[in-house]
């Protein structure tokens, strides 16, 4: 996270957001400064969508505007993020080269009038970004106000046009080096698929039917590589004029067209948008697995929440405001877990264009209003909070995800289209954070050293690589749980042949041999009398469910209704030191959270909180214990008080927290 020059070495929580001063006349500006000034703004990123501004015609250059603010900003305290503006290229840019504008998969060529109008493939548009950044970074690189680079903005750009149909084929011809190659990879038998030369292949555009679906699986890998090229062009343009600042760019979350895996590396802060639904019960739970997430993209480092809404959003159907005990939990949150920056989308309301009605700091009302008021004290619990900066997260939990995986498992053409992987992994994940339990996200491959659980929600690629890893976590002593139709494929989506899962059923001691849908009723499942701690409820399973065989394994459930009476349904399996679970159907929240209650227990995982109360979410970063009251007025019993760093309160081990309270108790000495 950059220090600033501000504040010399002293550690600060980055608060502020996205700042657009060309959409103002000059005089706002100083009402903006003052303004943030007394809300504790410390950062603002600005020209995030200025080309039109920076370079009014073609090749012209106009950064007077430019360097005036980002003057005034310095002057005033506040370091900028500064964006290359190469999200929303000019009109003239597609009237002068329509080819830099993107194709849908119908063909239909996408205009200007909106934003992200442009193809990453497109030489033009590479040629033509690459430029303006050049200069702008030359011209700023020095600027003391200029604290860290924000190169472009959401990537998420597909094409389907001739631009990328030329760069998919010198993709597919690096990946795969001969035609022959690519035919056995997409299983081109099926169906006449055979291509005779790279030349002949196209991107999934609309077809008369199904997809191949490792054709759509290698788009979707090409398209996610393609605009990680586009920022990397420009971040090393950035650095080779001497820039030193952090660079980054904004992700958003589990979003499905970029491979976050394969781009975190490239991005020296990790940096998410993220806009909770709070109408959704589940939305603290599954946020936080998405700052779970953002973390694990950097290796434990702080990342930084770069964009959020401090209210309604201009895109969701329905909005309902946030207020302030929601708009203040949602940032501490993020702080909690592992963020040290906190910003938002935007600063000043814009008046006019699509966003006039989404939220920001300093509403349409003026500074007189609830929004302005609980900015100015989220600028002050920002500052509070400082001393948890730089912190980290120990979690002793990993969930297995990765982007090729969900692609893979949602190609048309399975078992059961209600199998859907984000839904799986969040359902999986309450259980956690209802008990407090932070995880790690980890890519299947990757080291599960020094984890107690290894949790496999819906991992549908799964090579022996990652089996590997697994087992060995198991014979080290972790808990293992797996979840219904993982293991299905290799990384071309082909089907591993064999019991299923076939790289696990050794660890697992089940296999299988049928994915099915489960009928609209449901199905029941019936304990054994080998599941002591078996719920007291009926289990139900919905969804999909599979044909097993206990090989090896102890049966702790069977179905008790539908085709597969009588079947293993649910199985333990110890190995080693350790314990693997398998779970062969999609079972009921309850039947889940007790599977997985067992194997933290098994694994002596525990959160910090014995009895944690629901909606109310404990999280240690470091020293500090946040305990966040989501849900209804809560009674939490710790082993011991300490010092609330938000109100400087000394607080005894029994804390009455009311709705939308929050405490970060600081538990040094
Ligand atoms: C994202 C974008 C912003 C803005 C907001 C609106 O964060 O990066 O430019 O459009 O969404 O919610």
């Amino acid at each position: 996270m950059p220090p600033s020059p501000h504040e010399n070495t002293a550690p600060r929580v980055i608060f502020g957001g996205d700042y657009n001063p060309e959409q103002w006349p000059r005089e706002t500006w100083d009402e903006d400064v003052r303004l943030m000034v007394e809300a504790g703004v410390n950062l603002v990123t600005v020209g995030v969508f200025s080309w039109a501004t920076l370079e009014p015609s073609p090749g012209e250059r106009n950064f007077a505007w430019l360097d005036e603010i980002l003057d005034l900003l310095h002057a005033n305290g506040i370091d900028v993020d500064l964006a290359t503006p190469c999200a929303s290229p000019p009109p003239w840019l597609g009237i002068e080269h329509p080819e830099i504008l993107p194709v849908d998969q119908n063909g239909v060529r996408l205009v200007a009038g909106s934003r992200n109008q442009f193809t990453p493939a497109s030489r033009v548009y590479r040629e033509r970004s690459l430029a303006i950044a050049r200069d702008l970074a030359e011209r700023y690189v020095d600027h003391p106000a200029v604290v860290m680079w924000h190169v472009g903005n959401e990537y998420g750009q597909l094409d389907y046009g001739d631009e990328a149909a030329r760069e998919f084929r010198a993709w597919l011809t690096r990946r795969y080096g001969t035609i022959e190659a690519l035919n056995a990879a997409w299983g081109t038998a099926v169906w006449s698929q055979g291509y005779r030369s790279f030349e002949e292949v196209l991107p999934p555009r609309a077809m008369p039917y199904l997809v191949n679906p490792t054709q759509n699986l290698d788009f979707r890998r090409y398209s996610s590589d393609q605009m990680l090229a586009c920022y990397d062009e420009q971040r090393e343009a950035i650095r080779a004029v001497g820039a030193t600042q952090p660079i980054t760019t904004n992700f958003m979350g589990f979003f499905p067209h970029v491979d976050y895996w394969t781009w975190a590396d490239h991005v020296d802060v990790v940096a998410d948008d993220q806009y909770p639904d709070h109408s959704d019960a589940n939305s603290p739970a599954d946020t936080a697995l998405v700052q779970d997430l953002m973390r694990s993209l950097g290796g434990g480092r702080p990342w930084m929440l770069m964009e959020q809404a401090i209210s309604s959003t201009s895109w969701r159907e329905h909005n309902l405001p946030k207020g302030p005990a929601r708009g203040r939990l949602d940032s501490i949150q993020a702080v909690a877990r592992g963020a040290d920056g906190i910003c938002f989308f935007q600063w000043r309301q814009s008046p006019f264009g699509a966003e006039r009605h989404h939220s920001a700091l300093l509403p349409h009302a003026g500074e007189d209003t609830e929004v302005f008021r609980t900015v100015c004290r989220l600028g002050a619990d920002m500052k509070a909070l400082a001393p948890v900066v730089g912190s980290r997260i120990d979690a002793r939990v990993a969930v297995l995800f990765d982007w090729p995986s969900w692609w893979a498992a949602e190609e048309p053409g399975r078992p059961t289209a209600r199998m859907a992987t984000l839904e799986q992994l969040n359902r999986w994940y309450r259980s956690l954070w209802s008990r407090g339990i932070p995880a790690d996200v980890v890519r299947p491959g990757a080291s599960l050293e020094g984890y107690d659980a290894v949790l496999v929600p819906h991992s549908y690629i799964l090579e022996s690589d990652a089996a590997a890893e697994i087992t060995a976590a198991v014979r080290r002593g972790a808990s293992l749980v797996v979840g219904p139709y993982s293991g299905v494929a290799d990384s071309r989506g082909h089907i591993h042949q064999g019991r299923s899962p076939v790289v696990l059923t050794d660890l697992l001691g089940v296999s299988g041999e049928e994915w099915g849908g489960v009928p609209d009723e449901g199905v029941t499942l019936q304990a054994t009398a080998d599941w002591a701690g078996a719920p007291a409820s009926p289990i139900t399973a919905s969804v999909l469910a599979e044909r097993l065989r206990a090989d090896d394994a102890t049966v702790l459930a069977r179905f008790s209704s539908g085709d597969l009476t009588g079947m293993p349904a649910l199985t333990r399996r110890a190995e080693g030191e350790g314990t693997a679970w398998y779970l062969g159907a999609v079972v009921d929240d309850a039947a889940l959270d007790t599977v997985l209650a067992e194997a933290l227990a098994a694994a002596d995982v525990t959160g910090p909180v014995a009895d944690l109360p629901a909606g109310v979410e404990a999280v240690r970063r470091g020293d500090v214990l946040f305990l966040l009251n989501h849900g209804a007025p809560a009674t939490v019993t710790l082993d011991q008080g300490g010092r609330d760093l938000l109100t400087g309160a000394d607080l005894g081990p029994v804390l009455s927290l009311d709705s939308g309270d929050v405490v970060a108790l600081d538990r040094r000495g």
